[in-house]
């Protein structure tokens, strides 16, 4: 198939929906032009009876590199604030609105590129056939970029942030990124009010 990169992820979906199959048809996604620049697809984790699930953005550079969600700088502030919440490791599934990191290259270092709306549609049957499987009893919702792959683009992570909100037959929890954590001018009030949504999360199950 010629792929000119507009197309969705819905043409390489399995016959069978389970984490394993799902794993292994997403490896050879072409549903948007991401997969063109990234060393490979990095699927969501965790297990299939997780109660929570929790979407963050995109892959990083150390993600792209190890095949694996939130492994960075970004995912050591999530698993502090899981820990420090009470949410069992092993009762998380995580995963990213959009599975290909993008990059633009700053000398040696590559820089993360945001998904633009398409490609958040593109990549969102991945994620719908996640939800579908884990069929998770909360979902926590990392940033502006999950919000509009799962809640909509009105939806403000701003203004809504810590409200548990229907979502299918789960309640869905938003809270700040955990990058835009490590970004704040103000660290340790920003980590301060992720913790809290994440314990709204936890009580929520
Ligand atoms: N940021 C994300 O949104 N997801 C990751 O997996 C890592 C960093
Ligand atoms: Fe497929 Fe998503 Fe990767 Fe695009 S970003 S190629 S839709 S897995």
């Amino acid at each position: 198939m010629v792929n000119d990169g507009n197309n969705s992820a819905a043409d390489f979906l399995p016959g069978t929906l389970d984490l394993e199959s799902l794993r292994s048809a997403a490896a050879h996604c072409e549903g948007c032009g991401r997969y063109r620049n990234a060393t490979q697809t990095v699927f969501g984790e965790g297990s299939p009876q997780a109660t929570f699930m929790l979407v963050g953005e995109v892959p990083g550079d150390q993600e792209d590199r190890q095949g694996h969600p939130f492994v960075g700088p970004a995912g050591r502030v999530l698993d502090k604030g899981l820990a420090e919440a009470g949410i069992p490791r092993d009762d998380v599934y995580v995963t990213n609105a959009v599975k290909h990191f993008s990059f633009t290259l700053r000398g040696k270092r590559r820089i993360h590129q945001k998904p633009t709306a398409a490609e958040i549609t593109a990549c969102h049957p991945w994620l719908d056939a996640e939800l579908e499987v884990v069929d998770p009893r909360v979902i926590v919702v990392l940033g502006a970029t999950a919000a509009r792959a799962l809640l909509g683009p009105a939806f403000r992570v701003t203004r809504s942030r810590g409200e548990p909100v229907p979502l299918g037959d789960a309640l869905a929890v938003a809270t700040i990124h955990p990058s835009a954590v490590l970004r704040a001018p103000d660290r340790d009030a920003a980590y301060a009010g992720f913790l809290a949504d994440l314990q709204v999360a936890a009580r929520a199950a």
